[in-house]
């Protein structure tokens, strides 16, 4: 019996991959991979078979009851199978499925974390997530639900959180921010557009929650994320603003 390792690829740039993570692709026999995972990235795996399961939205791919059944079948015939996953697996990946496929098959498996799209857009934006005195609560949040599945009240979370990334939402732009304006979200809160980040055709799109729908139509078909909080407002803000930010921010 082999291994399967489930392993985050990073949001675009290669060399946003963990050290453990290279080090398993050196060492994988087959390798499973998402659509968005880079050429570069890939290529560490030089003896590997590298099969594409990827997904992007609205496009074929592989349905997840195949890749399951993939991932167990090449762990009984491969020592080292990989699993590659944009971001970081465990978040928006389907992973809880494949791992309790891998459970079921009584199939050892290890999970190596990546670095998430709202970390390396925040990071893209110079903007940290977390601010003190302004925002503790951050919520990752997305509103597309698969055929037939539940739908969950991803707004209320964006209401309550300080700070929001919206993971899988510029296709939905319109209604994200009438949902939001409609449940009370200032029209005026500030919000950023990232697309490709850490990527060669990354592009930033700033703006409020009103303008989402206006700067989703620019953006250009790549993986993108919103992000919504009075902490883009300080990041984004004058420098002489930015610091009576500062002090009222001390006041309080
Ligand atoms: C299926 S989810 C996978 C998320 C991934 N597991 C992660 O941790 O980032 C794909 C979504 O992640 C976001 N995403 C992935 N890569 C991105 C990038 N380089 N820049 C901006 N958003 C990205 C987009 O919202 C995209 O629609």
């Amino acid at each position: 019996m082999g291994k399967v390792y489930l392993v985050g690829a990073g949001p675009g740039a290669s060399d946003l991959l963990t050290l453990r993570a290279a080090e398993i692709l050196k060492r994988a026999e087959l390798v499973f991979h998402d659509s968005l995972v880079h050429p570069q990235t890939l290529a560490l795996a030089a003896r590997a078979r590298k099969i594409l399961v990827g997904k992007r939205s609205g496009r074929h791919s592989t349905a997840q009851s195949f890749i399951n059944k993939r991932l167990v079948d090449a762990a009984r015939k491969h020592a080292v199978v990989v699993r590659l996953k944009g971001g970081d697996p465990l978040l928006f990946g389907r992973a809880q499925e494949e791992i309790d496929a891998l459970r079921r098959a009584g199939i050892d498996f290890e999970i190596v974390p990546g670095v998430t799209a709202a970390t390396a857009a925040g990071a893209e934006l110079g903007v940290s997530l977390t601010r003190r005195g302004l925002a503790r609560h951050v919520a990752f949040v997305t509103p597309r639900a698969g055929q037939g599945e539940r739908k969950n009240d991803w707004a209320a979370s964006v209401l309550a959180a300080d700070t929001a990334v919206i993971y899988m939402g510029a296709g939905l732009a319109e209604e994200i921010s009438t949902e939001l304006i409609a449940r009370g979200k200032p029209k005026a809160t500030p919000l950023a557009l990232v697309e490709s980040a850490t990527l060669p055709g990354r592009r930033i799109l700033r703006g409020t929650l009103a303008d989402l729908p206006a700067l989703a139509l620019g953006t250009g078909g790549g993986p993108a994320v919103v992000l919504l909080g009075e902490v883009l407002r300080a990041a984004s803000a004058e420098p002489v603003l930015a610091e009576k930010i500062e002090a009222i921010l001390k006041r309080a």
